[in-house]
């Protein structure tokens, strides 16, 4: 990166930011944006993301009661407590911490005509410096499968990865069984890149994963 870019990025998150220490500044340099706690809504086809807040409980809660059988097998292992409104609170504290440090961004997804809530979307692991790269995570209700609100929901947050948050590479992985994960990351512009073995516990099963990827300047 040349000087000047380098000066102009150094300006841009500094006056977004506050003065600290050495090594927030160093982290700092290679981030452009900054939400501190509100995360503006970002609208697609059909679809609306937002960040989590506390009054999403009792809907998130229902539909992922109603959609325990079929995401369970595609996730890791939900603790005897996750539904509560205690788990919430402390998932929505942690998403906080991670989003005002970069880390990463939850988003749920609603139906735009009647802002039903549908599923959910983060981009996490996201990893500055020389990598400017995150991973992709994501569940649709099994009330809203299969009609097309993932795709949707995906390609409404690529620009906001890629644009918004100046990333040059976004992630994703899947069990080489999970078919719907594999059709959507395909029908999303990524790309099949390895195959890696025993690499995340899932459903309390380490289990090997197809490695994907998209980046900032592939086309769909
Ligand atoms: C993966 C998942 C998020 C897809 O969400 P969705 O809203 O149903 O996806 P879409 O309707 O946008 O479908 C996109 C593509 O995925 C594929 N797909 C989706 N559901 C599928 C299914 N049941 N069987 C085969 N392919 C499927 C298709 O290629 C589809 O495109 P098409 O309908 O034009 O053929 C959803 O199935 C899910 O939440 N599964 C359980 C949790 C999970 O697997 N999480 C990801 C772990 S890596």
């Amino acid at each position: 990166m040349g000087l000047k870019a380098r000066r102009r990025l150094l300006k841009v998150s500094s006056a977004a930011q506050p003065r600290g220490t050495l090594a927030q500044t160093a982290m700092a340099f290679f981030r452009t944006v900054s939400f501190n706690d509100t995360m503006p809504a970002i609208a697609g086809a059909g679809v609306l993301l937002r960040a989590p807040q506390n009054s999403d409980h009792a809907a998130w809660a229902e539909l992922r009661e109603a959609s325990r059988g079929f995401l369970t097998p595609w996730e890791p292992t939900w603790p005897a407590d996750d539904l509560t409104r205690g788990a919430f609170r402390r998932r929505l504290k942690r998403y906080a911490d991670d989003q005002r440090s970069d880390l990463a961004y939850a988003f749920l997804i609603f139906r735009s005509d009647d802002n039903a809530l549908m599923g959910g979307l983060t981009l996490a692991n996201i990893r500055r410096g020389v990598a400017q790269a995150g991973s992709l995570g994501y569940w649709i209700g099994a009330p809203f499968a299969r009609k097309g609100y993932m795709t949707a929901a995906v390609r409404t947050l690529i620009p906001f990865c890629f644009r918004t948050l100046h990333l040059h590479r976004l992630e994703a992985a899947c069990i080489p069984a999970n078919t719907a994960s594999i059709g959507l990351l395909e029908n999303t512009g990524f790309t099949r890149e390895g195959y890696a073995r025993s690499y995340l516990c899932i459903n309390g099963v380490w289990q090997d994963h197809l490695l994907y990827a998209r980046l900032n300047d592939d086309s769909d």
